[in-house]
């Protein structure tokens, strides 16, 4: 886990990541609309955001959503779940579903629920994320989408995933991967959990 001392700022990367989380200055950097848009989420859905944090993602996707939709917003972290009531009381908001548990665990979230799942820049803080991963495709539907953007471990300073072993993982999960991106400091895939096949000749 990441929340270890910063010692000789004395400050803790906890604090740090809090504050950064939702920030102007991140927003000016990144839209929380556009992976959302690349997972073609639409009225009526029902999202999984594992680890949430304090709501970047949550809140734009309850808007997208809407009365018909859910989205169930994961995280282990206490504060930032408060964090995120907050806001969700703030903006009248009645389509979110606020589960404070590991991503390994998810057993609050009903299987087989979610039309589509993300996790941003969450993966490399999740101890056990094989297990979270094989958590994500028995919340999806069959055909659900999946969006995982990660840094690039090792081009942040040992911060991040290292893209070829998860994509690994998710293969041997069972997630068929639709496409795989690489920029500079992160790399992002959408995966879909397969949909039954007729058994209908070709
Ligand atoms: C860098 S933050 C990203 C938060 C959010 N996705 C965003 O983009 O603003 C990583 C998040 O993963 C959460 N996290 C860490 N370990 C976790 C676990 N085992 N299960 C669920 N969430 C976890 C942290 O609490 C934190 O909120």
């Amino acid at each position: 886990m990441l929340y270890r001392e910063a010692g000789w700022l004395g400050i803790t990367e906890l604090g740090v990541e809090s504050l950064f989380l939702d920030s102007r200055l991140r927003r000016r950097l990144q839209s929380p609309f556009e992976p959302l848009r690349a997972l073609g989420l639409a009225e009526g859905h029902t999202l999984l955001d594992v680890g949430c944090g304090t709501g970047f993602l949550t809140i734009p996707a309850a808007e997208i959503v809407g009365a018909a939709g859910r989205v169930y917003a994961v995280d282990v972290n206490k504060g930032y779940l408060e964090k995120l009531v907050k806001r969700i009381q703030e903006k009248n908001l009645y389509n979110v579903v606020v589960v404070e548990s590991d991503a390994a665990d998810m057993s609050q979230v009903p299987d087989e629920s979610a039309d589509r799942a993300i996790m941003l820049l969450s993966l490399h803080h999740i101890n056990n994320w094989r297990g979270a991963l094989e958590q994500v495709y028995r919340k999806l539907k069959e055909g659900g989408l999946f969006l995982i953007a990660d840094p690039i471990k090792t081009r942040l300073l040992g911060h991040g995933t290292m893209p070829n072993k998860v994509l690994e993982a998710l293969d041997e999960v069972g997630f068929e991967r639709l496409s795989y991106t690489k920029r500079f400091f992160t790399w992002r895939a959408v995966l879909r959990k397969p949909a039954p096949t007729t058994g209908e000749p070709p």
